[in-house]
């Protein structure tokens, strides 16, 4: 197939011109040209429309030779100029080479045209990789240093965060409601918990945060936030969940993708302050090979797509060539800190996925995401996959507090909702019995008070076991000794702590009494196969 040529001529010789088209035609290229003859023309020309080379006269009647180089170098530094002279101009001709021109072909001998212009389109093409690769390093390192400041930032404020809203959480639970201290409490408790989700962000863009990745089913992740993300949306907002049908399996970690899904929809609506229509649809997509890949370095194969749609005021070219950028905000002081979509980034490559962004001004947005599939069915949410040495303290099961001071209730729930578990909560050992029963389905770890009105701790576990077997136990008492478990016949799934509790804490035996059950499963099921 012949190559497209776009060559801009400045010759005021119009057979002259028709001499060196022919000559380019005849090496195999197609050739689509202009002929200028003065120096507004060849600017004309060159804001027009973009070419891939120029050639000239080495003498144009209308204007000097060095004029026609430095203009192109002026306009189009990178623009490749031959000359093309007539014998008696060589002298000259030479001194303009000097001037930065690429090549100097003879009219009479155009033989060397084609081979200099296809050895200077290669040079271009090069330097252009070049740049583009030398750029792509720069942006990487500034990436990896901006990540380990983060990152370093991120881990001793977690802590400090920690001690804040661990100890705010213990003051509000040793408040009375009536306290006049209670709404500045609340305030810094507020704050504290903005602190945490930046702090979580910062540590997902770092990627510091190793994830915990399981087999998803998108479809049932969209399902199980939708009830969060109505409440991100308000009410002038409508949530539109098209899901579609026997979705593939991905692989990526349940936390991280919804603070994906959250980082888009939190996008979508400030996009649409005066409300308007957010729609999350999941699609399973297949590309094969030698079809058009919606992302140019993707790979061909099947993928699962998230996409999350806004029709708000959509984003201007300007402002997209910087939306993955770290610190990068449209948004007034205060409203954003432009690592939404830097997180989401992170997360979609960690998980192996693509992104891109497709947005028209005044119409809307929509970011489409595709994570490969994998060949394996989607665990049930609740099998817990096994963690890696460094997993974090988060995890998403269903957890059952039981405590009869509402205080204390309070405070462990919270600590829980912010690692990322479902909670359930009960004042007495009756009602942990009927909210279990009415759950629907399996409750994994139930944490109760030992001292209890009406039914101690280890007598509420003893129940509860009979129903749910396989629920773990977790005791709390403000006495440091555990409670003498061989007297309720309670088996090695539980686990003892003592108050106060500090959040650290609580979450570490949290995640190791779960986890050692993955293990515990793991090896009932390798003896089985013995
Ligand atoms: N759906 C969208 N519609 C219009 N503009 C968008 C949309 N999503 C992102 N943008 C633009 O991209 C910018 C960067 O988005 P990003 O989520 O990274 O940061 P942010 O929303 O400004 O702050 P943060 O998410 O950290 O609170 C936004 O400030 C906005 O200008
Ligand atoms: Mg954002």
């Amino acid at each position: 197939m012949s190559r497209l040529l776009r060559i801009l001529l400045v010759e005021s010789s119009d057979d002259d011109a028709q001499m060196v088209r022919r000559e380019l035609e005849r090496t195999g290229s197609r050739v689509v040209s202009a002929r200028v003859e003065t120096a507004n023309g060849l600017k004309e020309a060159l804001a027009r429309e973009s070419w891939d080379i120029v050639l000239s006269d080495s003498m144009p009647p209308k204007v000097a030779g060095s004029e026609v180089l430095a203009i192109v170098q002026s306009v189009r530094p990178e623009l490749p100029v031959i000359l093309i002279a007539p014998k008696a101009g060589q002298e000259a001709a030479i001194e303009l080479m000097r001037s930065g021109a690429r090549d100097l072909i003879f009219k009479d001998d155009l033989a060397r045209l084609g081979p200099a212009v296809e050895r200077e389109l290669r040079n271009v093409r090069q330097h252009l990789e070049y740049k583009k690769l030398e750029e792509q390093y720069r942006q990487a390192q500034k990436m990896e240093a901006l990540g380990q400041l983060a990152g370093g930032v991120a881990h001793d404020f977690n802590n400090l965060l920690t001690i804040i809203n661990g100890f705010s959480d213990l003051l509000l639970a040793k408040m009375s409601s009536g306290d006049s201290s209670r709404s500045f409490l609340d305030r810094i408790r507020q704050a504290g918990d903005r602190c945490s989700a930046l702090t979580r962000q910062l540590l997902i863009f770092s990627r510091k945060q190793t994830p915990s990745f399981r087999v998803l089913d998108l479809n049932s992740l969209v399902g199980e936030a939708e009830k969060m993300l109505g409440r991100v949306l308000g009410e002038n907002i409508k949530f539109v969940a098209d899901l579609g049908p026997r979705l593939r399996s991905i692989k990526g970690d349940p936390g991280q993708l919804e603070q994906v899904l959250f980082n888009l929809v939190v996008n979508a609506r400030d996009a649409m302050p005066r409300g308007g229509q957010v729609t999350v649809r999941t699609r399973n997509m297949t590309f094969a090979e030698g079809y058009s890949l919606p992302i140019a370095d993707m790979p061909y194969g099947n993928y699962v797509m998230l996409e999350v749609t806004d029709v708000g005021e959509g984003i201007s070219k300007e402002n997209s060539k910087h939306l993955f950028e770290p610190f990068y905000t449209t948004k007034e002081a205060g409203k954003g800190t432009g690592l939404g979509l830097v997180t989401v980034f992170g997360i979609v490559k960690q998980s192996s996925g693509h992104i891109a962004i497709d947005s028209k001004q005044g119409k809307g947005t929509s970011v489409r995401i595709y994570i490969p599939e994998i060949a394996q069915r989607a665990e049930h949410q609740s099998e817990t996959a096994p963690n890696g040495a460094f997993a974090d303290l988060r995890g998403n099961e269903a957890v059952l507090i039981v405590e009869d001071e509402e205080g204390v209730r309070s405070l462990l729930s919270k600590i829980l909702v912010h690692n990322g578990y479902t909670v359930l909560e009960a004042g007495t050992g009756g009602e942990a019995l009927r909210l279990a029963g009415n759950f629907g389905s399996a409750i994994h770890l139930m944490i109760t008070d030992i001292m209890m009105p009406e039914i101690s701790g280890p007598e509420l576990a003893k129940l509860f076991r009979e129903a749910h077997p396989e629920t773990k136990v977790l005791f709390i008492s403000g006495y440091s000794t555990p409670p003498n478990l061989e007297e309720y016949g309670l088996d090695g799934k539980v686990a003892f702590l003592a108050k106060p509790l500090s959040p650290l804490k609580l979450t570490t035996e949290i995640r190791k009494l779960l986890d050692s059950g993955a293990e515990a499963n793991q090896l009932a099921s390798a003896n089985i196969s013995v």
